[in-house]
C-alpha cells in the first residue's frame, strides 16, 4: 500500500466536546476537521502565527514540514500546529492550545507571534 494514501484516527479534544477524525497521511489536521464540520482557530494557515496551536496527549508523530516556523522545541514539548500538521500516527490532541505555545516559544526565546495579545509584548 502506498504509505502516502495512509490514513490516522486523530481525537480532538476541544474545550467543550471531542471528536474522532480521520486524517489522511497527506492532508493538514486542521482541513480534515473542517472538512468533517469542525471549525478550529486558524488565522495564518502557514504554520506561523501559532492560532492553530495543538498538544499531543499520549506522544505520536506528526509531520510539521509545511509549517513556515516550528521548532525542535515545540516537538519536543508536544506542540503541533494543525494547520500545518500532517499525522504520522493516530493521534490524540488538545486544541486551543495557542496561549501555552505562545508562552512555551517566549519562554525559550523563539518567535513567538501576536503574544502582545496575552497580555504582555
Ligand atoms: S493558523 Fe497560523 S500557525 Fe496555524
Amino acid at each position: 500500500m502506498d504509505p502516502k494514501s495512509e490514513a490516522f484516527k486523530v481525537v480532538l479534544l476541544m474545550p467543550d466536546r471531542e471528536a474522532t477524525i480521520e486524517v489522511g497521511a497527506e492532508e493538514h489536521i486542521w482541513d480534515a476537521a473542517f472538512s468533517a464540520d469542525i471549525q478550529l482557530p486558524a488565522l495564518c494557515h502557514q504554520g506561523y502565527c501559532l492560532t492553530c496551536a495543538g498538544r499531543l496527549e499520549n506522544g505520536g508523530e506528526a509531520d510539521q514540514k509545511d509549517s513556515l516556523s516550528y521548532f525542535p522545541e515545540d516537538r519536543e514539548a508536544g506542540f503541533v500546529l494543525l494547520c500545518t500538521g500532517k499525522p504520522r500516527s493516530d493521534l490524540r490532541i488538545r486544541t486551543h492550545q495557542a496561549p501555552k505555545m505562545r508562552e512555551h516559544r517566549k519562554q525559550k526565546g523563539l518567535l513567538a507571534p501576536y503574544s502582545w495579545s496575552e497580555g504582555s509584548i
